[in-house]
């Protein structure tokens, strides 16, 4: 069993204290992990903070090439990171590995947007008083980013986090998910590698207290958070004047209209709904079918639902293994409870075994129950009919959330409408939700967040505009 060192300063450090990690899936304690003091997340901002001048003078073809290093890197282990993330996540295998290469795709696009990092020029003669001056803006690193990432992609949102940073020129302090560290130390092991200097990136675990304190500290500048809207929100009110990019939750809709072949959909909207046990955030949650289809969409997305294999998530059959912890089958049982006593009908699923709940459909359900209008992060889906796209769009607006929404549709006015009408960072077209690729902005707004990632969006939150006038004597 490992016993995890914090990563400070370029170095592996024995903890003061220690944590078992359990695996979600069997329960049996997979590693040891340490639990940062006080003191020891001070050092670690100190780390960072000392080495921002080192990273920010660094040429962009070294950090590039410290990236491209690290590409080459994960290449070559990636199965080892892809049972790491199944391990620790109870991630089916087959959609760790999707995970890696994923993460090998947001590291490749770092490296690219390492090398063109510019401002613009600015005709200053525009305004009257502005003549015989040349201006132009650069983007200079911030300094020190907080990162805080969720067990959810732990490899990926760590690479969305630590990949513009290292190309931006920054350094940073990760706190990864209390579930889901090992894929974080794994990346320190190879960035070490990869050339990355002492101090760039420092990786402490623990409690909350552990993110509060990297949220507070004057030498951060910057805060990246991925996570529950309720953690995005108090941070953001800890934070004083530090830059705050949040990506947090999302009761994600799709809207399907009438006249879509509903077999050419079905497979797409079932693997939205319940990839990875549904826990993540543009994990489509609320399905809004028009009556004219409501039918035979609901007879089909139950049948393929039933189909999917539940269990362990070492085994490449695995579709569904273990929610991330024993309390969260427990919360969604609930959730699924409240709604059967206010007359929504269970018509598969509901159950769960061990720590697997069993994929969930969810007919008739009102708008203000909690399988509804708050983030559910389980295989839980629910499927309603409508009279009319509008009314669609209505219901799905009707959320604290807003951070994807798909459309399926014949009728390009339809489609346009929803693009427009959609209250959500991104509108999805004939897809789910549950669409990223890895250089699109993605964020949310309502509830769901505040800035961009994506890696080119990341870099520019992680940067700072600096205009330079000349003046002509
Ligand atoms: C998330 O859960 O916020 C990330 C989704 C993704 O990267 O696919």
């Amino acid at each position: 069993m490992t016993k995890q060192k914090l990563f400070i300063n370029g170095a592996w450090v024995e903890a003061a204290a220690y944590t078992p990690l359990f695996s979600p899936y069997t329960g049996e304690t997979i590693a040891e992990i340490p639990m940062a003091t006080a003191a020891e997340v001070d050092r670690a901002i100190e780390a960072a903070y000392q080495a921002r001048n080192t990273m920010a003078k660094m040429p962009a073809h070294q950090r590039a090439a410290i990236l491209e290093k690290l590409v080459t890197l994960l290449e070559n282990r990636k199965e080892e990171a892809a049972v790491i993330i199944a391990r620790e996540a109870a991630k089916p295998i087959t959609t760790a590995r999707a995970e890696v290469q994923r993460t090998i795709t947001t590291y490749k696009f770092a490296a690219e947007e390492a090398k063109r990092i510019h401002g613009e020029t600015i005709p200053l003669d525009a305004a009257p008083g502005g003549e015989g001056r040349v201006a132009y803006t650069t983007r200079e690193p911030l300094g020190v980013i907080g990162a805080i990432t969720p067990f959810n992609f732990p490899m990926n949102l760590v690479a969305h986090k630590v990949g513009p940073a290292i190309a931006a020129g920054n350094t940073v302090v990760l706190k990864p998910a209390p579930q889901t560290p090992l894929s974080a130390f794994f990346l320190a092991e190879l960035l070490q590698e990869a050339g990355l200097p002492d101090g760039a990136l420092n990786i402490v675990t623990g409690s909350g207290e552990v993110g509060q304190q990297i949220v507070t500290d004057e030498r951060v500048s910057m805060i990246s958070f991925t996570g529950s809207a309720a953690v995005g929100k108090a941070i953001r009110n800890q934070a004083g004047l530090k830059r705050v990019v949040l990506e947090l939750g999302s009761n994600a809709a799709v809207i399907v209209d009438k006249g879509v072949t509903i077999d050419k959909i079905i497979n797409r909207c079932v693997t939205s709904a319940f990839s990875y046990q549904g826990q993540v955030c543009i994990s489509l949650q609320r399905i809004y079918v028009h009556e004219e289809a409501y039918e035979e969409f609901v007879e089909k997305f139950i049948a393929a639902a039933r189909k999917l294999k539940v269990g362990d998530p070492l085994l490449p059959e695995t579709d569904i293994s273990a929610l991330i912890a024993p309390r969260e089958v427990q919360r969604v049982l609930d959730w699924i409870d409240e709604a059967v006593q206010h007359g929504a009908r269970v018509v598969t699923g509901g159950t769960a075994e061990g720590n697997c709940l069993l994929p969930t459909v969810i007919l008739e359900a009102a708008p203000t129950l909690k399988v509804s209008c708050q983030e559910v992060f389980a295989p839980v889906v629910l499927i309603n009919k409508v009279a009319s796209v509008e009314e669609a769009i209505e219901l799905v607006n009707d959320s604290r959330y807003g951070l994807q929404a798909g459309i399926y549709t014949e009728n390009v006015h339809t489609a346009f409408e929803a693009a427009e009408k959609l209250q959500v960072g991104g509108v999805i077209i004939n897809d789910t939700p549950t669409f990223r690729v890895d250089h699109m902005p993605y964020g949310g707004v309502k509830e769901s967040g505040l800035g961009r990632e994506g890696v080119r969006y990341a870099v520019e939150e992680m940067t700072e505009s600096k205009l330079v006038i000349f003046h002509r004597l």
